[in-house]
């Protein structure tokens, strides 16, 4: 035998003995190395001799198939390690659901579905309870019958590709039994069940790795594991409760199709029933929140969905929610603690935002230290409408308060218990400067936030606007995320958006300097540098609806900044919309109010963000957006409903123009293009005989947009 270590032979030249070490060696070498990359972010071996060790292993498991271990780090999914999962686009939207939170929501929700569809009060409505798991959601796509890609939800347009971790849960069919469609894409929950949940948590701690603070968590962090052999060895499960993507359904029942899921190999929800009143869902709903301690998986509410599906069609979608489904809420869980200290945040718009700093007390099993306390008035005393809340007790630091905390939302201070106040304890008075850049620090009148006044001067403002900028709803840069933009910026290497698209010229110029360096000066992260600069390549035509939205401009969410790009379809035109401050047609988009136009006109009328904006625009062209569907006939139109309309209600007639890219609007206009009569029209009809407009009744309506 040579001397020659058997990693210097050409692979042709060992024997599999020799290749099953080397072959361990490398990938345990691989692991570790990833490991520290993503989870540790401090790489222990150089790129490039990543990248040997890597090619060297393919080679072995090249030559030598049969060793090659289907977790091998070779097989990881999104391939190159830095990029981490694939992305997997959704054929159908992963939306979430409106809440309740009592009875009289409830009541509403069921009313709202009764008018939407014109049933009459004693029309039947069959709705399904079943309970709010408190998992994950994942959308599992089934061809032939065969499991071929699982999706976590991400931003539930655009998720992750988990397959290889979905596959290791034993709840999730590889194959399904029975009678199936061809295409389907079954989603629900994956969940940690609350007894494995403890065990895991007592494993981790005793092996020294990251506890979770709930089963939830530990659930999220298991399915996104890079390395699947980690994901199976966490005992996950799984609900199915939903679908996505199919060719036909088994069922024209949500029950009925949830019943086909059973059959097809999945476990379905015990607790599931179909009710036929409002008492009847309410009652469901009671017998869950009985049983709540001691299910073994954590649930935070009911969920009730319209029974018949093509009840479900006709109702649709709001923007992010549909109107044939809410998930009623369990009520909020409290707890008794010191109010430490109050300390000021300061955010994106310059709001000063008063945080209680609080001794950590566990709220429905989360440990709990920050709470937040809205503004000066809340601390004082005084509503949002200028009347006592908490019969005018003020907050100080030293108080005793119960605080209170529902679902995922930020918990909140409810009230001080005035006999636990210390002697020392003084009112709170709000700073009248920014805590951050030292500026003034108004309040506007009429408003209850202080701001700070420095604009994008002020390091705290700039900052929050470059994390919103480069946030997942908006330019979702890959691995720049809100960390790595506070050490851009404290490096100042990233002052505005504009420099995010400089760096790499920068970097080239030898201006700056991005790469971490070993002793003997070589850069020990130069492939996530590359990776960063082909993420932020990846954005310069960015959409023009995340565009719109990254600006940050106050008021305008990803739902308005969808809109303004519907509306003026190119930056240019949107631009110059904003700028030559045209209030009233801004104020004709169906759906901006003076409050977001006036922010709008203002934010584009500020020298300063104008400036920002061009030397952004230097790099940065946005992509034209789509016109909405013109092959409809009323795309693009604006209609005017009147009247009484039989066969649909008034929301419904709304919605299903606004889904075929019209425009409704509620008065008669010179802008408007029909008008939809029905019995009892007055007025409207009569303007619109007088301006010569369009009028249909409501058949010929229905037989324009095709029934
Ligand atoms: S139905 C169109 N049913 O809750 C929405 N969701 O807040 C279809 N969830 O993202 C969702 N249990 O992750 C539905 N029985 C259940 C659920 C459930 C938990 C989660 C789901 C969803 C979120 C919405």
């Amino acid at each position: 035998m040579s001397d020659t270590p058997i990693k210097d032979l050409p692979v042709s030249e060992i024997t599999k003995a020799q290749a099953k070490a080397e072959i361990g060696l490398l990938s345990g070498g691989l692991r570790r190395a990833n490991t520290a990359y993503h989870t540790h972010d401090a790489p222990e071996i150089a790129d490039a001799e990543y990248d040997a060790m890597k090619a060297r292993l393919l080679a072995l498991e090249e030559a030598f198939p049969d060793l090659a271990a289907k977790d091998s780090p070779t097989r990881q999914v999104g391939a190159a390690p830095a990029e981490g999962f694939a992305k997997v686009r959704h054929r159908v939207a992963m939306l979430s659901l409106s809440n309740a939170f009592d009875d009289e929501e409830v009541r509403d929700f069921v009313d709202r579905v009764r008018r939407f569809l014109s049933l009459s009060a004693d029309d039947p409505v069959a709705i399904t309870a079943e309970p709010k798991i408190d998992g994950v959601s994942l959308a599992l796509r089934y061809e032939n019958g065969v499991l071929v890609e699982a999706a976590t939800r991400g931003d539930g347009t655009e998720g992750e590709n988990v397959t290889a971790n979905a596959r290791t849960i034993t709840d999730i069919p590889h194959t399904l039994t029975g009678g199936f469609p061809d295409v389907f894409e079954v989603r629900g929950e994956v969940y940690m069940a609350k007894d494995a949940f403890a065990e895991m948590n007592r494993q981790q701690e005793a092996a020294g790795q990251k506890i979770y603070a709930n089963p939830r968590n530990f659930a999220a962090g298991s399915l996104r594991q890079l390395d699947p052999a980690i994901t199976a060895t966490r005992p996950l499960s799984f609900f199915a409760y939903a679908w996505g993507d199919h060719e036909a359904l088994p069922a024209e029942t949500q029950s009925g199709v949830v019943a086909a899921f059973a059959s097809w190999g999945f476990k379905t929800n015990p607790l599931t029933k179909r009710c036929d009143s409002v008492e009847d869902l309410l009652e469901h709903y009671r017998m869950i929140e009985g049983q709540r301690a001691q299910l073994p998986y954590d649930i935070d509410g009911v969920v009730y969905k319209v029974d018949r599906l093509d009840w479900q069609v006709r109702l649709g979608f709001r923007s992010t929610t549909p109107r044939w489904a809410i998930a009623h809420k369990f009520p909020a869980e409290y707890a008794t603690t010191v109010l430490e200290k109050i300390e000021i945040q300061v955010g994106r718009t310059g709001a000063l935002s008063p945080v209680a700093r609080l001794t950590p007390v566990t709220v429905g099993g989360v440990v709990v230290s920050n709470a937040t306390l809205h503004n000066e008035d809340y601390i004082a005393g005084i509503g949002s409408d200028g009347a006592p809340i908490r019969e005018g007790r003020d907050l100080r630091e030293g108080d005793t308060v119960t605080i209170y905390r529902a679902g995922d939302v930020i918990p909140k201070v409810l009230d001080v218990d005035l006999s636990k106040r210390p002697d020392w304890a003084v009112p709170y008075v709000m700073p009248d400067r920014c805590p951050i850049c030292g500026a003034p620090a108004v309040r506007e009148e009429g408003e209850a936030v202080r701001r700070c006044t420095n604009g994008l001067t002020c390091p705290a403002q700039a900052v929050e606007a470059l994390k919103h900028f480069v946030s997942r709803a908006a330019l979702d840069i890959d691995g720049l995320g809100a960390k790595q933009i506070e050490a851009f910026y404290a490096d100042g290497l990233i002052k505005e958006p504009a420099d995010i698209f400089t760096l790499q010229t920068r970097q080239q110029a030898g201006e700056i300097d991005l790469y971490r360096r070993d002793a003997k000066g070589r850069a020990t992260n130069e492939k996530s540098i590359q990776n960063l600069f082909a993420a932020i390549d990846e954005r310069r035509s960015p959409d023009l609806a995340r565009f719109i939205f990254a600006l940050g401009v106050r008021h305008v969410g990803e739902t308005t900044g969808r809109l303004f790009a519907r509306t003026y379809l190119r930056w240019d035109a949107f631009h110059q919309a904003m700028t030559t401050g045209d209030r009233e047609a801004i104020l004709a988009i169906d759906g901006v109010g003076a409050i977001l136009a006036d922010a709008a006109i203002a934010f584009f009328a500020d020298p300063q963000n104008e400036a920002a904006l061009d030397r952004l625009l230097a790099h940065v062209t946005p992509q034209d957006a789509e016109a909405p569907a013109q092959e409809s006939p009323v795309a693009g139109k604006t209609v005017v409903f009147t009247g009484t309309l039989e066969k649909m209600s008034r929301a419904e007639a709304k919605a299903r123009a606004e889904a075929l890219g019209a425009k409704v609007s509620g008065s008669v206009s010179a802008k408007t293009d029909l008008v939809v009569a029905g019995p009892g029209a007055g007025s409207k009809l009569k303007k619109a005989a007088e301006l010569g407009i369009d009028t249909l009744d409501e058949d010929s309506w229905l037989a324009l947009v095709g029934g």
